[in-house]
């Protein structure tokens, strides 16, 4: 499997997780409940960046550099991480409900651009047969064995 592919079946799965974290935020009673689901959602999207990061990315570093859209991405994933430790930090109930918003919306337009922008770059910068090999870092990672 190219390792495009791998990860846009994981922003569909993610993106499950934010419609369900945003229709349920407004239920949370306490901070604790709020950081307890940030702490879920965290653990998941850092799994996904952790693989962009560590197998796509240093690929597009030798052909498209790093510059552009891959310094963006960089600097998204980076956001993300600090708005998690912004919640983990404490605070009113009220603000870290909106800080999960805002974090999910900025997640949902990272998710996008990679989509629309990042992931067709990489096709045409490393091509199939060099997704198929980096697909099996991803296989690896994510303990999935494909025949
Ligand atoms: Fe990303
Ligand atoms: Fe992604």
């Amino acid at each position: 499997m190219k390792l495009t592919d791998a990860l846009l079946g994981e922003h569909g799965v993610l993106y499950a997780l934010f419609d369900h974290i945003e229709a349920t935020l407004a239920d949370a009673k306490a901070l604790a409940e709020v950081q307890r689901t940030a702490e879920i959602l965290g653990a998941a999207l850092a799994g996904h960046a952790a693989i962009e990061d560590d197998i796509l990315f240093p690929a597009l570093d030798q052909t498209i550099g790093p510059d552009g859209p891959l310094a963006v991405m960089r600097h998204e994933h980076e956001e993300v991480h600090r708005m998690f430790g912004e919640i983990a930090a404490g605070g009113e109930l009220a603000e870290a409900a909106t800080l999960v918003r805002s974090l999910i919306d900025l997640a949902r337009e990272h998710f996008a651009k990679e989509e629309q922008v990042l992931f067709t770059m990489s096709q045409q910068a490393l091509g199939d047969d060099k997704l198929e090999e980096l697909g099996h870092g991803w296989s690896k990672a994510r303990r999935v064995y494909i025949s």
